[in-house]
């Protein structure tokens, strides 16, 4: 079996007899006005962080959803798109396809304004989705990206790049570790299905998204996941892992690098009313202005009076580029 099938056979596995708290996160998931998650799609939640931001999902998006799971965030995203086949849900995994079906018939009988006809449940993986290029405006996919080896990483990447329409975006939710993963632990195929042993570091991660072409990356939230202790998992430390929410835009990389957003701000207190770098930002003196990491950086080294604050990994939108 490849490590892949091992995969898929845990999943059939869990979606057959639910295993509650699997990839489970201190959050309880999103709760709408309206809206009813059915009991046993509550316990087959599997994702370790949200990939459905409320606040950006106007006009109905036309939604790709890569691994459906039990079918919650399917249901959340079609909470917004509200229409047939707004939601359009892929997955390898029969049984799991066959429980998010029942789950999302329940759910049709729980909420009033929910049709099944808004989600669409089609077989296929993410190496080769069943779709056209450039049709979709979000791609998004809980805690299933980090199970794949690198290069299939990016093979998944580049396949959700294809599928997006320009400006889509790519909503992910997925483990990081906060050190590189030991080998012993990395082959270990059920420790890699559970989502515990195949994650990358953050900035191998982030790397990897911007190689297939993304231009703007967005860090959403990051906290801790799990602790790998050296005890149990015959380590010479603890190792920590974090869950990263993250969402990626489909738009040209600018010729001096991706821009990645992270949290951070730029304060001119200097004596002028305000600070023009002469490269499209200009910083009003006294007030916080968010900036990219790769700005921040170069906003750092001049010297001008320009405080850079850290990275509060909670961006949700303004400031340069
Ligand atoms: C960790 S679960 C996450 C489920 C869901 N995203 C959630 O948040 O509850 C991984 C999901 O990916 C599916 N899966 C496994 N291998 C896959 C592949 N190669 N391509 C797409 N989906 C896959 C599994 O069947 C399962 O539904």
């Amino acid at each position: 079996m490849t490590y892949l099938e091992t995969a898929a056979q845990f999943y059939s596995d869990v979606a057959q007899t639910p295993e509650v708290g699997l990839c489970c996160v201190q959050s309880s998931p999103l709760q709408f006005p309206d809206l009813k998650v059915p009991r046993k799609m509550q316990d087959m939640n599997y994702g370790c962080g949200t990939t459905v931001h409320p606040t950006e999902l106007s006009n109905q998006p036309t939604v790709l959803y890569v691994g459906v799971g039990g079918g919650l965030e399917a249901l959340q995203f079609a909470y917004f798109s509200r229409r047939p086949r707004g939601v359009i849900a892929v997955d390898p995994v029969a049984a799991m396809r066959e429980a998010a079906s029942t789950n999302l018939e329940t759910a049709a009988k729980e909420n009033s304004w929910f049709d099944t006809s808004f989600v669409e449940i089609r077989e296929g993986d993410a190496f080769n989705l069943p779709i056209e290029d450039a049709s979709v405006d979000i791609v998004a996919q809980n805690c299933l990206f980090n199970i794949f080896e690198p290069s299939d990483l990016t093979r998944a990447l580049r396949e959700a790049y294809r599928v997006l329409k320009p400006g889509g975006r790519l909503q992910m939710s997925d483990p990081i570790a906060t050190r590189p993963i030991p080998e012993h632990l990395q082959r270990d195929e059920r420790l890699r299905a559970m989502c515990l042993s195949g994650a990358l570091t953050y900035d191998e991660y982030i790397q990897r998204i911007i190689d297939v072409g993304f231009g703007q990356v967005e860090i959403r939230a990051r906290r801790p996941y799990r602790l790998l202790d050296a005890r149990n998992y015959n380590l010479p430390e603890h190792l920590l892992l974090e869950s990263l929410d993250s969402v990626s835009f489909k738009v040209p990389i600018p010729e001096d690098g991706a821009c990645v957003f992270t949290g951070k701000t730029a304060i001119y207190s200097g004596a002028e009313e305000y600070f023009d770098d002469k490269n499209g930002h200009i910083l009003q003196a006294g007030i916080p202005m968010s900036v990219c990491d790769k700005t921040a950086n170069n906003l750092s080294k001049l010297p001008k009076d320009i405080l850079v604050t850290n990275s509060t990994w909670h961006y949700v939108g303004g400031g340069c580029c």
